[in-house]
């Protein structure tokens, strides 16, 4: 992982880095959304979000529509029935320290236009470490749950959620006719160590922490799994409610506990700054003995009126935010560095630690980020070392305990994949010159680590999404020889009946498994254009710049033959560089990967097999969608920021002044010059209640 600072990044660097990033994230969404079973401690991801929003905010023009920091977690896994949410189930944003908390209100107050000293009362209670979910109640009575899923589209747990002792199937008091409660599904430390401790006994492997037994126990297909599984929960937000019982977030929880819904007890109404981050230490100094796993305190704005006026900003609302905890630290001993070989060929190192338990939870892998790092640490196999995991599981080392090392031999960072055995070298930045932090095996066709990933990237769900092929189904056909290319899966049911349905019988593959896995993958010869360029996993190719060159070429052989001709210093690389958002070291990976005459043969056998289709495109949605829109005058329902954002949401673009690219101007009282302008080009002028009503908000 790079760690120079954000600002010091060139424009080309922080694209590069973005664009790796991004990849990266949504990998681990899909392991963490759809499998159960993130491959990083959320520390760690969290890290990664942050560095991503950060580049986003020094350099705007990384921000597009495809952006993840415009989506919130993964779509849902496909074994429950799915439920759309019809209010959507956001994501909070994180800060770490008192300065950021006084910046949340700062931002608040300047959005809704009041002056620096205006008291905003916030509520602050403990952010849960579980999973959300939404029950929703109709007369009182529970009809369904779901989980957050994307947060669009959540899973139906109905029958698992009635399991939960400690929730009512019927609300006592006076409950709305419609009442969605949100909240925190979660488990205690006594009953995850119980669980685990029967899980242990019955030989099966236990559950790494609290939320990840949570989480796998609501998502049991069998309710009767579930039932044994003591999961609790606390409220805390809501989606629809037919008639609200407050205006303010505390009213509101105090309602929700009348009704029988268990509430957080720490949760507390403040009166500013001062007040929040002294809750914020009173609820840090319980932390150890709640009982359960928390990782910071969530403040909210408690007028609901103002909540609604800040809305949302892509993923998280921008009247709460989550104040993290910060890292916890232990030392332990190191007993291996091991290397890993990813898809793009990275070697990547890992710390095979001796078991410790940092703030509750073991821990024996750390990450070691990359060669440069090890060396500027001089971490040795055999050392001791200080691991560190912020919220809830870090594995990083900090640091090596000096006086503690033996005299342990200098680590030499390999120079030959561990895997295949070529050459791994650090590709040269063209621009500084210098070589970059990552090693990476140059055999990329022969390498089988690469081949593996490749192939599950291929299948994965936003490339082509074939069912039943999984990463165990991919480990196993690729092992058997049956699948080591792309082309290989479409000629797979093909060559079986030739050789007499070898896969049958295997691994788990029965007479109608095989059969739907070939009806799956037939399902597949047809694919959008964007999403087959995903597919190929060429570096720094993430869905965002798949669908920009899928835009950009409309035939994939233009893109082909354009980016094979695309060395550097040539007409068809001088085309590439005019693509928007395609900057030079994309277009360096796609010549690299286009040129290579192993990709070409592969990719001649696949087009042989798969029909490309034309990129879906966004319906224009609501009446000012694609439109450029001026704010003039003295708005009164809205500030500039509000109104920007407004916009944004509806998919129209703000400009400062009038022109003939103007196609809508929202007028306020005192509008002058571009009003005068507006009329002189004949453009259409509506009123601030006007855009309420187009808008579809009023
Ligand atoms: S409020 C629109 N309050 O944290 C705001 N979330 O990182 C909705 N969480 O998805 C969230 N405790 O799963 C809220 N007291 C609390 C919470 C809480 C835990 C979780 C929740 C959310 C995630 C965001």
């Amino acid at each position: 992982m790079k760690t120079s600072p954000v600002e010091q990044l060139s424009p080309l660097e922080a694209r590069a880095e973005h664009a790796r990033l991004g990849e990266e994230i949504e990998r681990h969404d899909r392991h963490y959304y759809q499998q159960d079973a993130p491959v990083i401690p959320d520390a760690e991801y969290d890290a990664l979000r942050r560095r991503y929003e950060a580049l986003e905010k020094t350099f705007p023009e990384l921000v597009t529509e495809q952006s993840l920091t415009k989506k919130i977690g993964a779509r849902p896994s496909e074994k429950f029935a799915k439920v759309r949410h019809a209010v959507p189930m956001l994501s909070l944003g994180n800060v770490f320290s008192d300065g950021d908390v006084v910046d949340f209100l700062t931002r608040v107050r300047r959005f809704l236009g009041l002056p620096e000293t205006a008291e905003i009362r916030c509520t602050a209670e403990p952010k849960i470490d579980g999973l959300s979910c939404s029950l929703r109640y109709e007369r009182g009575r529970l009809v369904q749950a779901a989980t957050r899923g994307d947060g669009y589209e959540g899973e139906d747990v109905t029958a698992n959620i009635r399991m939960l002792r400690s929730l009512p199937q019927r609300l006592t008091g006076d409950p709305p006719q419609v009442l969605e409660a949100r909240g925190e599904v979660y488990m205690t430390h006594l009953d995850f160590a119980a669980l685990n401790e029967r899980q242990t006994a019955a030989g099966k492997p236990p559950f790494a922490n609290p939320r990840n037994a949570a989480a796998g126990s609501l998502r049991q297909l069998d309710a009767a799994i579930t039932a044994e599984r003591p999961l609790r929960f606390f409220a805390y937000a809501w989606g629809e409610v037919s008639d609200p019982p407050a205006m303010t977030q505390i009213g509101m929880l105090d309602a929700f506990a009348s009704y029988g819904l268990p509430v957080n007890p720490l949760t507390h109404l403040c009166k500013g700054e001062a007040d929040m981050l002294e809750h914020y230490r009173r609820i840090e100094a319980q932390r150890a003995t709640l009982g359960y796993d928390i990782d910071g305190v969530v403040y909210k704005v408690d007028d609901i009126a103002l909540q609604e006026r800040l809305g949302f900003v892509s993923r998280a609302p921008r009247w709460a935010v989550a104040h993290k905890f910060p890292a916890e630290r232990a030392t332990t001993v190191l007993r291996e560095i091991e290397i890993q070989v990813g898809r793009t060929g990275a070697l990547t190192p890992v710390a095979r630690l001796e078991p410790v338990t940092v703030g509750g939870v073991v821990v024996s892998n750390a990450t070691l980020h990359n060669e440069d790092e090890i060396a500027r640490k001089d971490i040795r196999v055999g050392d001791t070392v200080v691991v560190q995991r912020a919220g809830d599981v870090i594995p990083q080392i900090v640091e090596v305990i000096d006086d503690k090392r033996p005299r342990g031999k200098r680590f030499v960072f390999p120079h030959l994949c561990p895997v295949c055995g070529s050459a791994a070298v650090r590709e040269i930045d063209e621009k500084t010159g210098e070589a970059g932090v990552v090693r990476r095996c140059t055999g990329s066709l022969v390498c089988p680590a690469q081949a593996v990933e490749r192939l599950k990237h291929f299948c994965s769900r936003n490339a082509f999404d074939i069912e039943g092929l999984g990463d165990r189904q991919i480990d196993y056909f690729y092992k058997e020889g049956l699948i080591r290319t792309p082309s290989d899966i479409f000629t797979l049911e093909a060559r079986d009946r030739a050789s007499l349905t070898k896969i049958k019988n295997r691994e788990g593959f029965g007479e109608t498994s095989v059969r739907n896995l070939f009806a799956a993958i037939e399902a597949r010869r047809r694919i959008a254009i964007n999403r087959f360029i995903f597919a190929l996993g060429i570096r720094h190719i993430g869905e965002t710049n798949a669908r920009r060159l899928a835009r950009h070429f409309t035939e994939f052989e233009a893109l082909r033959e354009t980016a094979r001709d695309a060395a550097p210093g040539t007409e068809a690389r001088a085309r590439i560089d005019t693509i928007d958002g395609v900057g030079p070291v994309v277009a360096e990976a796609l010549h690299d990967f286009f040129a290579e005459t192993h990709n070409a043969r592969e990719l001649d056998a696949l087009l042989a097999q798969v029909t490309l289709e034309p990129m879906p495109t966004i319906a224009a949605s609501s009446p000012v969608a694609g439109k450029t829109v001026v704010f003039t005058g003295a708005l009164e329902r809205l500030t500039r920021d509000e109104a920007k954002a407004q916009a944004d949401r509806f998919g129209a673009k703000v400009a400062g002044s009038v022109s003939k690219k103007t196609d809508l101007v929202v007028a306020g009282p005192g509008a002058g010059s571009k009003l005068a302008k507006a009329a002189e080009l004949g453009i259409e002028t509506i009123s601030e209640d006007e855009w309420f009503r187009r808008t579809g908000q009023a």
